[in-house]
């Protein structure tokens, strides 16, 4: 696809997290791009250093002095930096509130006055839309099940709004449940699993394991990201893999294809978890030409064999 936004200078908030620690490799191999990171090490993958091309600027999107100091100069944001769970944002709604909303709208607000074109926004779809029956699409109206997913919703609307106001190019991807290499430090279900599997035997199920997500290998993710950046899209689009699974059928593949032998135990649902939620990824397919392609037994092998054969493994 032809770029529409230049590629060359790039700020990744929460860079070094899981998803920042695959995307700017290939940020730099596909595109050349010098990237710049601005991330608070509150919770690094370990994965990504400062080297040739990579600034790693320590600082916290709450500060909007050093959030418009990041963003001068570049051609486009990639705004990943959150507090990303469901459950600590139950615990703590106003740091949920500070990092995720005012966060979103420093970034926002530091492009404007620094003349930054471009941003692409991580957000959340069933968080977002809370309990509605699947498949999910960017039209229904959100009602949002936690204070995360509040905080997803009111930086969305700063988005638009920005993007109405001002010009920006401003689209904002409503990732599913994202797995693959470099999540040794994330409690979301894919690594939890197999970090309990190795180094327990044992994986707790929160709730009676039917609920079902929509897995999408982050390889496929960040070529979404990509080509949002490189469209120069605006507006809400769903990035998931576009299928339902269990938690109980994603046990069953894991033990399928690892051998691994464990014990399951299951615990009360937690509040504020949906049941069940896949995405409708249409609007995405046309829009940003997004193309998921990894079955999930095939990234959960690589993901699995990522942990093996990592530092901690
Ligand atoms: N991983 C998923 O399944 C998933 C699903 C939906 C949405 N998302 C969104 O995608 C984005 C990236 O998620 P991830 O899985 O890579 O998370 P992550 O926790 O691995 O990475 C987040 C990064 O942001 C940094 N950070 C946190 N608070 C910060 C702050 N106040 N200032 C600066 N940096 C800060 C952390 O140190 C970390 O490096 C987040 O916005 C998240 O809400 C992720």
């Amino acid at each position: 696809m032809d770029a529409k936004v230049s590629m060359k200078n790039i700020l990744v908030t929460g860079g070094l997290g899981f998803i920042g620690t695959s995307l700017v490799p290939k940020l730099q191999s596909l595109y050349g791009a010098e990237i710049r990171i601005l991330d608070n090490l509150s919770n690094p993958s370990g994965d990504l250093q400062a080297s040739d091309g990579i600034e790693i600027v320590e600082s916290d999107v709450r500060d909007f002095s050093a959030v418009r100091e990041a963003v001068r100069g570049v051609d486009a944001v990639v705004h990943l930096a959150a507090h990303t769970r469901v459950i600590d944002s139950i615990e703590d709604p106003h740091l949920n509130f500070d990092i995720n909303t005012v966060g979103t709208f420093n970034v926002l607000e530091a492009m404007r006055q620094e003349g930054v074109p471009s941003l692409v926004n991580a957000s959340t779809g069933g968080a977002i839309l809370g309990e509605v029956p699947p498949p999910i699409n960017e039209e229904i109206a959100a009602k949002p099940a936690s204070p995360y997913g509040a905080s997803k919703l009111a930086a969305e609307g700063y988005c638009w709004a920005y993007a109405q106001s001002y010009g920006l190019k401003a689209a904002s991807l409503r990732f599913s449940n994202i797995y693959g290499p470099h999540s040794r430090q994330k409690s979301s279900v894919v690594a939890a699993f197999i970090k309990a599997i190795r180094d327990d035997g044992a994986v707790t199920v929160y709730g009676d394991g039917t609920q079902t997500r929509d897995y999408l290998f982050v390889e496929d993710l960040t070529d979404g990201i990509l080509n949002a950046i490189q469209s120069g899209a605006t507006g809400t689009y769903q990035l998931g893999f576009g299928k339902p699974t269990s938690v109980n059928t994603l046990i069953d593949i894991i033990r399928d294809i690892t051998g691994a032998q464990y014990s399951v135990t299951y615990k009360p649902a937690r509040v504020g978890e949906i049941l069940h939620t896949y995405c409708d990824i249409s609007k995405a397919r046309t829009g940003i030409r997004y193309d998921p392609t990894t079955e999930l037994a095939e990234g959960v092998i690589k993901t699995w064999d990522w942990f093996a054969a990592s530092r901690d493994g």
